[in-house]
């Protein structure tokens, strides 16, 4: 049989590189998107993953990547994981254009990648038999909080897209699957939050034993793409072990009691 290709978005840092990263291991091709060239083309370099730039809030970038997933001999996984917070303020006081920008990447870019990839990804479904879609979400878009209105709201608009696609997909053999990670430390998700601001972002992290990192979520994806066809991952929520809940973050080093 031969090789399968994901195509991954948001992979020039944090969890999509990750993911890149691991599939290269388990000896999948990869195309692999992001706006940032250079963090691409490093990538490339160093996993052998195609590359592409292109925005997925930009509809011509979205059908360029769809034509070289084709191009490369087609794919049977899309990742999406382009995405993440703008800002932390109340419903009240936040940035409309934060709001947009935040609706643009998380929900209207997933939407687009979807709608692009879907011929290509039944073409590979009427090959081997199945395709995927998986898309990163967050606790976030299933628990709101104080001050992350807008996130909040942008992800439980892509937790309910994914469910409503799994439900207009079924009886094609394509599985729809949602992660969603809790507080994974990433190099750059709440540096972008907090606008480049290195103290708040990791006041985020701040005592907490062990957050996530991008390898464990990238694990979660691949994993969820390798188990047998007919097994669905349908949503997959994955936090530390120091995250009981959205709003229960212990600080401080895990032990038993006496
Ligand atoms: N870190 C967390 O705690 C956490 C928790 C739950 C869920 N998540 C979700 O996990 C996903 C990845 O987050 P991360 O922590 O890995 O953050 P990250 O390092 O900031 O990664 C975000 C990625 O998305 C890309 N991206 C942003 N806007 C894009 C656009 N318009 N078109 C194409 N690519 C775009 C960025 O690359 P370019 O700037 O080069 O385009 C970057 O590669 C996001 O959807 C985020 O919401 C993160």
């Amino acid at each position: 049989m031969s090789t399968r290709r994901a195509v991954v978005t948001g992979a020039s840092s944090g969890i999509g590189a990750a993911t890149v990263r691991l599939f290269r291991d388990h000896g999948w091709e990869v195309l692999a998107v992001a706006r940032r060239q250079e963090r691409l083309a490093a990538l490339a370099a160093e996993t052998g993953a195609d590359v592409l730039r292109a925005d997925v809030t930009v509809p011509s970038d979205v059908q360029a990547v769809a034509d070289r997933a084709r191009a490369l001999g087609g794919a049977d996984v899309l990742v999406n994981n382009a995405g993440g917070a703008l800002g932390s303020a109340s419903v009240e006081d936040a940035s409309v254009d934060d709001w947009r920008a935040m609706f643009e990447t998380n929900v209207i870019g997933t939407k687009q990648m979807i709608a692009a990839m879907l011929p290509v990804l039944r073409t590979a479904a009427r090959g081997r038999g199945g395709a995927d879609i998986v898309t990163v979400t967050s606790t976030a878009g299933h628990v709101a909080y104080e001050n992350g209105g807008g996130y909040n709201a942008a992800k439980f608009a892509e937790h309910a897209l994914v469910a409503a696609l799994r439900l207009e997909l079924a009886g094609e053999p394509i599985r729809v699957v949602e992660i969603a990670p809790g507080l994974v430390r990433t190099g750059e998700f709440a540096l972008v939050r907090f606008g480049g601001d290195q103290e708040k972002a990791d006041a985020v992290y701040e005592g907490v034993d062990e957050p996530l990192v991008a390898d464990d979520v990238a694990a979660a994806i691949v994993h969820a793409v390798e188990l047998p066809a007919h097994v669905n991952l349908d949503l997959v929520t994955i936090r530390p072990v120091a995250q009981a809940a959205q709003h229960k973050l212990v600080r401080r080093p895990l032990q038993p009691r006496d």
